[in-house]
């Protein structure tokens, strides 16, 4: 093991939600995404063999633990992780991990803190967990604020990516003050097997490719909407994504009824992550009632803050 001492380090990262382009992203299409005030921690310290939260750890049953270890060239290493995000609710949780540890760890072992880098370590660490991947969540994680992929004319590059796939230019984008709810199915879906249904899809069917290209159009619209403060045209085109989401696949009867219930009181509305079960999110200046109407239909609400900041030492 390299420069580990008797210290423990402690790094947080948020959550995020994607605001538009989820799915056509992995296939390097433009994607915005936005941090969260739900986080997850991780502490780090040596140890006599690997563990997490107390327990010896099989690493292959979590690919992204293993692969970030593999990345840092560490081993024999007490991991106990905190977190407020719900797992497998397409709110980032895996890509919160994967920064946060790989921060921690960083710290720990005196390496490197560069951004970039722990961005690059998490999207590998994702890409490896799920099959395929895009690097938004995990930048999004890292990064905080808003991130915006393959957009032209952001405020900051940050750092580019490349894989068979697609290839990624990633950036900071401002965000204008706006109120998002978030409706969780309370259903835990995987996001690898999604991922891996629009690709055959995709590969099978030309219609797929014809649903991401529109996909990009009404992202592409979104940002715009997004830039000029316009909430009520950004909010026709995350309906329209969700649409689009639907026809895709990735959505299922228990996202649809929280989206239908939530659009009454809301500028739009659309799943958010990879589908399937997890989350949506609905954009409002009334978040009271949305969170009403998404109680009633079965769903969990949370009112969340964007804006926050991205992996933090604390
Ligand atoms: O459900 P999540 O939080 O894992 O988001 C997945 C987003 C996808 O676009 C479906 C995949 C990706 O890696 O970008």
């Amino acid at each position: 093991m390299n420069d580990m001492n008797d210290d423990i380090s402690t790094a947080v990262s948020p959550g995020k939600f994607i605001l538009l382009g989820e799915h056509a992203v992995v296939y390097g299409k433009p994607a915005v995404a936005l941090a969260i005030d739900m986080s997850f921690s991780c502490s780090v310290s040596a140890g006599e063999y690997n563990s997490l939260n107390g327990v010896p750890i099989d690493l292959s049953r979590h690919p992204h633990i293993q692969c970030i270890l593999s990345r840092l060239n560490v081993n024999n290493i007490n991991i106990t992780t905190w977190s407020d995000i719900p797992s497998g609710s397409g709110l980032g949780s895996s890509a919160a991990l994967s920064s946060s540890l790989d921060a921690a760890i960083r710290n720990l072992t005196k390496k490197d803190m560069d951004l970039v880098e722990i961005a690059r370590d998490s999207f590998e660490a994702e890409y490896y967990a799920q099959g395929r991947a895009s690097p938004l969540d995990t930048s999004t994680c890292t990064f905080g604020k808003g991130v915006a992929i393959n957009v032209k004319e952001t405020d900051t590059h940050l750092w580019d990516a490349e894989k068979e796939d697609g290839r990624w230019s990633i950036s900071k984008t401002k965000v204008p003050e706006m109120t998002f709810v978030i409706g969780y199915t309370g259903i835990k879906a995987s996001t690898g097997p999604l991922v891996e249904k629009v690709r055959k899809y995709k590969e099978h069917n030309r219609f797929a490719s014809d649903v991401i290209d529109e996909i990009e159009m009404v992202t592409m619209q979104g940002i715009d909407d997004m830039r000029n403060d316009d909430v009520v045209s950004l909010g026709k085109n995350m309906t329209a994504n969700h649409k689009l989401l639907s026809i895709l696949g990735v959505s299922c009867n228990e996202l649809n009824k929280l989206v239908n219930a939530a659009e009454r009181h809301s500028y739009g509305a659309k799943l958010t992550g990879s589908g399937g079960g997890g989350c949506m999110i609905a954009l409002t200046d009334r978040p009271e009632i949305v969170c009403e109407d998404i109680r009633l239909h079965g769903g969990i609400p949370y009112t969340v803050k964007t804006g926050v900041d991205g992996v933090t030492i604390i």
